[in-house]
């Protein structure tokens, strides 16, 4: 697809502030700093539509963005972020898990883990919760510009049995910086948000 009209919505805490309507909802997920709202910025070639940082827990609301006045892209809060206040953890995480599970309109998740690391636990924990709740998922592992492609190649390799992806699984290698993976991305969403 062509993204051809992107633009930001609204930010929420609870239910009662996410868009009404019908339209189809994509989000992205993953730990704090993994390059969420970079990837966003990224597929929607909009430098600074969703703010971004060099430090950890920015993105602290669920930002809504539409996206060709057909789809909604989802900005979650990233967990596992050790150096915030339990109680916040526990108000991001309420969060998180209150939009994923209470979401009529969400058509998939994108979860982003970060290509020079092994997927945490966390990583695990989301990726084998999307799948026991049946909620499609693709896997990005963003920052692949910071990796020679040989390593990038075992990298993939690591994360794809840590996550225990099956053939059918699909892994995206995502660099926000060159664009790599960006066509194969807005593929999969548009294959959710047309299904
Ligand atoms: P939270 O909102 O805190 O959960 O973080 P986030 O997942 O939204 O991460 P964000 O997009 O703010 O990126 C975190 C840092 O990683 C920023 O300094 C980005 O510039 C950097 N970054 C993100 N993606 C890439 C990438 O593909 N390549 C490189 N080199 N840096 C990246
Ligand atoms: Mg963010």
């Amino acid at each position: 697809i062509k993204v051809t009209s992107a633009q930001f919505v609204t930010s929420a805490v609870k239910a009662a502030d996410y868009p009404a309507g019908e339209l189809p909802e994509v989000a992205l997920a993953g730990r704090s700093n993994v390059g969420k709202s970079s990837l966003l910025n990224r597929l929607m070639n909009r430098r600074g539509l969703a703010r971004t940082s060099n430090t950890p827990g920015r993105t602290r609301l669920i930002n809504f963005f539409l996206v060709n006045g057909l789809f909604h892209l989802v900005d979650l809060p990233g967990y596992g972020y050790a150096k915030v206040p339990a109680s916040e953890r526990e108000s991001w995480r309420k969060m998180v898990e209150g939009y994923l599970t209470t979401r009529k309109t969400l058509k998939g998740v994108v979860l982003l883990v970060d290509s020079r690391h092994q997927p945490s636990a966390l990583d695990l924990q989301m990726y084998g919760w999307l799948k026991h709740r049946g909620i499609p998922a693709v896997v990005a592992a963003t920052k692949a510009d910071k990796l020679p492609r040989m390593r990038l190649l075992q990298s993939v390799k690591v994360i794809r049995a840590t996550l225990s992806l099956t053939e059918g699984d699909r892994l995206i290698p995502f660099s926000a910086e060159t664009g790599l993976g960006r066509e194969d991305l807005l593929e999969v969403i548009a294959g959710w948000v047309n299904g």
